[in-house]
């Protein structure tokens, strides 16, 4: 029986419930997913690190308290974040680079993700920033290293998009996508649709962990860029950087816009979009647009996040679910895993 040492780099809310569902589940993976998953490391700017090649007990580290250095309290741990040592020596096989993202330059992610990989190690990243602005070299590095480096998780968490598209649209001939790809302004519109104000709904977010610390990425549209990028770069061959997509976001849409809307049966929603013309340029904005209730995207409320492919051969194709969540985008990590277990069982 496959198991894994996996090394946990970033111990916020997704890789403690990536900590979580491996004390839970370990058991029911060997059976389901032939392979079962061994913590040898964990670091965090924040809580230190801690580090043992014979695996870390995951439902205690899942509880630990989020104080600074709480690492320090555990045997063997530190108060210090030994990001290198970590991710190099703690004898993992795959690292699960899940810290905050930077939507400037990618870092300090984009470097934990280099590491692993020079070192030989699979990555498995939520990460918006390494993808959005590093993605062609850390293919590259990844190839070059002989291992996989792997990030469903960061545009819709656990609901499958990038790899739904490419393992069962090929030959479909995807041309474009409009998406609602972020879950702050989506809650934020629908809660004004109420009658709630603009400043209430963001709070509401907020208080729910839908929102950033700092909501502006969410509302004037930063977040959906990093992700509209992302999207076009893998299903639609572009080579757009951030700075090509023409970003705004809500906070233009007045309250009597949207009741207007609402009374003729029409949303407002903030859309991700690409499209790729007959001579293969791709040009992708992000913008509030008013939906007709017939549209595929009409119909999707709250913090729900959703993406519909236009394609050649299909029309329309339309995956929803969840775009954040600690347990959700844990989960983007599994299947990460599961993946880089088929290839590596093919092998
Ligand atoms: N703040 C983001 C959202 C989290 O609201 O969708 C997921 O990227």
């Amino acid at each position: 029986m496959t198991e894994y040492k996996i090394a946990l780099v970033g111990f916020g809310g997704v890789n403690r419930g990536l900590a979580q569902l491996i004390a839970e589940r370990n058991p029911a993976w060997r059976k389901e997913l032939g392979f079962s998953l061994k913590i040898v490391g964990v670091t965090d700017l924040f809580l230190g690190s801690i580090m043992d090649r014979d695996g870390l007990d995951a439902a205690q580290l899942a509880r630990l308290p989020s104080v600074k250095g709480a690492f320090a309290e555990l045997a063997g741990g530190s108060a210090e974040a030994f990001n290198e040592t970590i991710i190099k020596q703690s004898g993992a096989d795959i690292v699960a680079e899940a810290t905050f993202t930077n939507p400037v330059d990618g870092e300090p992610a984009t470097t934990f993700c280099r590491w692993a990989l020079e070192a030989g190690k699979h990555v498995v990243t939520t990460n918006k920033g390494p993808i959005a602005l590093h993605a062609e070299e850390l293919k590259a590095l990844a190839g070059r290293n002989g291992v996989a480096f792997e990030y469903e998780g960061s545009v819709m968490s656990g609901t499958p998009v990038i790899r739904m598209a490419r393992e069962t649209l090929p030959g479909a001939s995807i041309i474009g996508f409009e998406g609602i790809l972020n879950g702050t302004s989506n809650y934020v519109l629908t809660r004004m649709e109420e009658g709630l104000s603009f400043t209430d709904a963001v709070g509401k977010a907020q208080e729910l962990g839908y929102a950033e610390a700092d909501p502006t990425a969410d509302v004037e549209g930063h977040d959906v860029r990093l992700k509209v990028v992302i999207l076009a770069n893998e299903l639609l061959g572009a080579k757009l950087r951030t700075s090509d997509v023409h970003c705004s976001g809500i906070t233009q849409v007045s309250a009597a816009d949207i009741e207007s809307a609402r009374q003729r049966g029409a949303r407002w929603k903030l859309i991700g979009s690409a499209s790729r013309a007959a001579d293969g340029a791709v040009s992708a904005s992000v913008e509030a647009r008013l939906l007709e209730g017939s549209h595929p995207l009409a119909g999707i409320s709250g913090a729900t996040n959703a993406v519909s492919f236009d394609t050649e051969l299909l029309g329309k194709v339309t995956v929803s679910g969840p775009g954040a969540g600690r347990i959700e985008t844990a989960f983007a990590l599994l299947s990460d895993i599961v993946a880089i277990h088929t290839s590596v069982s093919k092998r």
